[in-house]
């Protein structure tokens, strides 16, 4: 069987009227199992979308190669579009006059299933999302929840052997984004030969879903690895988290202390002074030695924690910001 998704030195770039060349995908190389669900994870910005329009032959590549289920997404683009379906978040999608269900109809259509089978799936999903009462309601009258779910739904009913989402949960409420990212887990328990590729900006969704995640930013894959090999690699134990005062121009005085690693500055407050500085530690017995370092540098200790390593702050580790900083 080929992987569900090959890229080799796949590039992409982008040239804006009078400005200079934009790299958006800069050598991006994956390979992704058929049955697994891939997270490719970034801050915005980073290449996602790119990504997934050129597997989904919406968008060519300026260098490189790119095969979904074998097939190459430039040359094979029939054949890949029969194989795959594209849902994304964050906009408004699906025909406003028509009923969910006269929308999901129309698409089961579009890839010509057999209507006894197309009027199944569609009931079955429908049930499954809890949107059942609302197959006959028009689609301008949903919520940004209820409309993303008919998406998704969409895409299940077209029977797709690689679903691509391209930030499936973007601006839905919590309870809303458990409720699809669940269902999308139900979905390949239910078809384990099935590939999810899936874009996100949450750690966290990311972590809950994904049996792999690549870390993309700046249009370069920083890691790739499963989420417990990633903790495991760049965590590295504890992070503490040490709020001091005033904020320090740089981290210079952890310098002496070489069982401090990864130190970062964070959440610097020009109204109170004070900031976080998060760092990882072999163990609690070296504290003092920090906390020493920073009275001796005029900084005082206003507060501390320890905590497990979020994924978020393995985030910050890799690529050297936060998540969303560039919202
Ligand atoms: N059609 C376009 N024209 C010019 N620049 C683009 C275009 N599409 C994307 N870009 C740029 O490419 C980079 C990656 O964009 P995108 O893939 O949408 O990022 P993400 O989905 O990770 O937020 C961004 O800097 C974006 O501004
Ligand atoms: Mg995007």
């Amino acid at each position: 069987m080929p992987p569900a998704i090959l890229t080799k030195n796949l590039r992409r770039e982008f040239q804006k009227k009078g400005k200079t060349k934009h790299v958006a995908l800069d050598g991006v190389d994956i390979e992704v199992e058929p049955g697994e669900i891939f997270g490719f994870l970034g801050p915005n910005g980073a290449g996602k979308t790119t990504l997934i329009k050129i597997l989904c032959t919406l968008l060519y590549p300026s260098g490189g190669e790119a095969y979904v289920d074998g097939l190459d997404v430039v040359k094979d683009t029939r054949e890949v579009r029969r194989r795959i379906a594209i849902v994304s978040g964050g906009e408004q999608s699906g025909y406003g006059i028509m009923t969910v269900f006269e929308n999901i109809w129309m698409f089961s259509q579009f890839y010509g299933i057999p209507s006894k089978i197309a009027k199944d799936r569609i009931w079955h999903y429908l049930k499954a999302f809890g949107l059942e009462k609302d197959a006959h309601t028009k689609v301008s009258k949903l919520s940004t929840g209820m409309r993303q779910k008919m998406n998704i739904i969409r895409g299940f009913v077209t029977d797709p052997k690689i679903f691509f989402l391209d930030e499936p949960t973007l601006g839905l409420d919590v309870h809303i984004a458990r409720e699809v990212r669940d269902t999308i887990r139900n979905w390949t328990t239910d078809h384990p030969d099935k590939t999810v590729f899936l874009t996100t900006h949450y750690m966290a969704e990311a972590e809950a879903l994904c049996d792999r995640i690549a870390i993309i930013d700046g249009g370069k894959i920083v890691e790739c690895d499963t989420p417990a090999n990633i903790r495991e690699k760049v965590g590295g134990g504890a992070v503490y988290h040490l709020k001091l005062e005033p904020v320090p121009p740089d981290l210079s005085f952890l310098d002496a202390i070489p069982a401090v690693r990864n130190p970062v500055l964070a959440d610097a407050n020009e109204a109170t002074g004070q900031c976080e500085v998060r760092f990882n530690l072999d163990s609690d017995d070296q504290l003092s030695h920090v906390l020493q370092a920073a009275e001796t540098r005029g900084f005082r200790v206003a507060g501390f924690a320890k905590a497990e390593p979020a994924l978020e702050d393995l985030f910050m580790t890799i690529v050297g910001r936060k998540l969303r900083d560039e919202e």
